[in-house]
Parts: structure tokens; sequence; C-alpha cells
């Protein structure tokens, strides 16, 4: 069983990777349900963090239910990052993560994220730093290198290990990539087998079917798989890849009502974290994700999209459960798309939607 310091994981560990706008509290909580071993915060700013940026601050907000769960710092100025983490010490995770993948130009053209992959010995110095300033355990999320010229990334996770990280998640990207094209994993797995390694190291990049989890799990030998892009819309992954795992067959995809159950847990959840207007607003641009494949469904999503009363929203869910609910067939029909979609994967529909973090 992989542990990262004193945390113990199952023995293939699913992680909900850190997204920016997306795995915020109540997204985590239906990615909880659904079976994710490991969560993370999205990242937030060290020198939001040191000074009090209201933001910042709402994005150390932890739960006890979310154990085991990250929080995800990055920043450009070594003293910022130590403090920072003190800071996140204070809110009692159980882990700190320091971002080094994170691509988006106004991140890593100042040196933050993945910026720091053009001057590893800072990295090697920053990530010491944020070791030092805390009790718990640290790991690391990165990328293959900044570009295709320097994809450093076994040399890279040889220092961070030797300086006291605790687990290290590589997305098989470089910068420069951004997220176009595939991920490549050869060099997630020959990090994974360097005999000089010992601590977890877990894939990122691409995993959006059971099976091509299981696939690379065998390829690459590595400890676990964190998942991004396929949890949004479909916390579900999580649950079919360990069904997966475990018995060797496809679980059927959630039911209609699950999926509206899901929906109503996300709605609750966004209305008690960030009150019911800003709540309200921020779901509008989930609900298109819960009710994908669903004809008509457009009928539904207009409203949702546009009602600012919580008892209005509850009845167009209510009302959406009972009209699929009433259609022969639509069930097994939408399962079927839903597994041919479990058959191919859907990473890509969010390609273009989202290019944070
Ligand atoms: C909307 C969005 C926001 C992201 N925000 C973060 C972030 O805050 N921190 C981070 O380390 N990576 C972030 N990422 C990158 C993901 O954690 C992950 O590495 C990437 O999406 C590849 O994994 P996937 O193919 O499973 O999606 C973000 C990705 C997306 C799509």
């Amino acid at each position: 069983m992989p542990k990262i310091a004193h945390i113990e994981l199952p023995e293939f560990p699913l992680l909900l990777a850190p997204m920016e706008d997306v795995s915020d509290p109540p997204f985590r909580a239906v990615c909880k349900d659904a079976g994710a071993d490991l969560m993370y915060t999205e990242f937030i700013s060290s020198e939001g963090l040191i000074r009090s940026a209201l933001k910042s601050r709402k994005k150390l907000d932890i739960f006890e239910y979310e154990r085991p769960i990250g929080i995800q710092l990055f920043g450009s100025e070594i003293s910022s990052m130590e403090e920072a983490t003190r800071v996140a010490t204070e809110a009692a995770p159980d882990l700190i993560d320091i971002n080094y993948g994170c691509p988006v130009k106004n991140v890593a053209c100042k040196g933050a994220g993945a910026g720091i992959l053009r001057d590893i010995d800072k990295m090697v110095r920053m990530t010491k730093a944020v070791v030092d300033a805390t009790h718990l355990p640290v790991t690391v999320k990165t990328r293959l290198g900044w570009d295709e010229s320097t994809k450093n990334i076994v040399e890279v996770a040889e220092r961070l290990q030797d300086i006291g990280i605790k687990a290290l998640t590589i997305h098989g990207r470089t910068r420069q990539q951004m997220y176009k094209g595939s991920a490549d994993w050869t060099l997630i797995g020959e990090v994974k087998n360097n005999p000089r390694m010992h601590i977890p190291i877990f894939g990122n990049g691409d995993i959006d079917t059971p099976q091509k989890a299981v696939t690379y799990k065998n390829r690459y030998g590595v400890d676990g798989v964190m998942i991004g892009r396929a949890s949004i819309g479909n916390p579900w992954i999580f649950r079919e890849i360990k069904h997966f795992i475990a018995t060797g067959s496809l679980l059927d995809p959630p039911t209609i009502e699950e999926r509206i159950a899901a929906c109503k847990k996300h709605f609750y959840y966004s209305l008690k974290w960030k009150g019911d207007k800003l709540g309200m607003l921020e779901m509008r641009r989930h609900y298109s994700n819960y009710l994908k494949n669903l004809p008509d469904s457009k009928v539904y999503r207009s409203q949702l999209v546009l009602l600012e009363d919580i008892a209005a929203i509850e009845n167009i869910l209510d009302e959406a459960s009972n009209y699929y609910s009433q259609i022969p067939d639509l069930q097994s029909k939408v399962l079927h798309q839903m597994k041919v979609q479990q058959q191919v994967g859907h990473s890509e529909d969010y390609e273009t939607n989202f290019i944070d973090g």
C-alpha cells in the first residue's frame, strides 16, 4: 500500500487533481462520495495568502470528511512560499502540495508554477524551504520539463526526493505543450522504475476511462493516478475505475436519479460554502455537465441558468428527474451512450473549455 509519510492510502489510490475554479469544496464533496482517495484544493497564490487576500484565504477551507486532503500552493518567491506554507499549515490539511506545473502565462512567465522548470536549482531551494517550514508531509506536482529539449523530470524527481518531498505527481506534458496533444507517460514510467526512487509516484494526464487507468497502471507501474478533466460532470469515474480494477468488468454508469442527486448535492454545498447568491451563480456552469446526454435537457438547463430562487431551482431539478423517469427505455439508452463514452473517453470535451492551472 502506498504511503505518503504516515498517510495510508489504498492499494492503487485515485487522486482528484487540483483544478482552479473546479475542485472547490462542493465539487470535492461529490468526488469524495464517488471514491476519490486523495484530494487537493485549487492552487493558492502564496502572495495572496500572506497578504490575506480573501479569495486565497477562502480556498484554505477544508472539512473533516475530505481527509486526506492537501493544500496546494504556488509562487515565485521562496520567502513568500515559506510564509504561505506556515499559514496553510495552520489550516491543518494532511499535506502541503507545491504546484510546479501551471502553464498559464501570467503564472509560468513570472517564474511560478511550471515557470520554475527553467531554474531547477531554484526549484530545489524553494522545495527545501517549504519542507523546512512545516511539520506536514510536502508533495510536488509538476510536468516533464519546460519544453521538448528540457524534459529533465528523472533528475528533478531524484533531487526533490533527496531534499524531503514525500510523493510526486507528474503530468505527462511539458509546459510548452500546455494541454495540447496527448500526455506522454514514458518518462513517468522511467521515474517510477528508477531504483533510486522510493516515494510514491502518481501519474497524471488524459486518464478518462477505467480501461486506460488499468492499462497505464500495468504499463508504467505508477503507485496511483490523478484524474482531472474526466471527473468534471462525471465524478463517478473514480468508482468506475475501482470497480474495473476489482472485477475486470465495467460498472454501469450512474442512473439519471443519481446524476440529479449529485447535482443537487453540488448545488447545496455551493450555497452553503459560497453563500446563496454566489453559490447559485457559480453553479450555473455545472448543470450542463450533470444533464449531459439527456434528451431535451436544454429546456431544463436554460431555466436553471436564469433562476435566482433556490426553491425554483430545486423544482426544476425534481421536474427533470420526474420527466426522465417516465420516458420508457431512456435509462438504458443513456446508459448505452455513456458506456460508449466509457470506452472512448472524453477528456477532450473539456480541452477547449478549461485552460487554467
Ligand atoms: C480547469 C483546470 C484547472 C486546473 N487548475 C490546476 C491547479 O490549480 N493546480 C494544478 O496543479 N493543476 C491544475 N490543473 C491541471 C490538472 O491538475 C491536471 O494536471 C491536468 O488537467 C491533466 O490531467 P487530466 O488530463 O486528468 O485533466 C488544472 C486543469 C484544469 C483543466
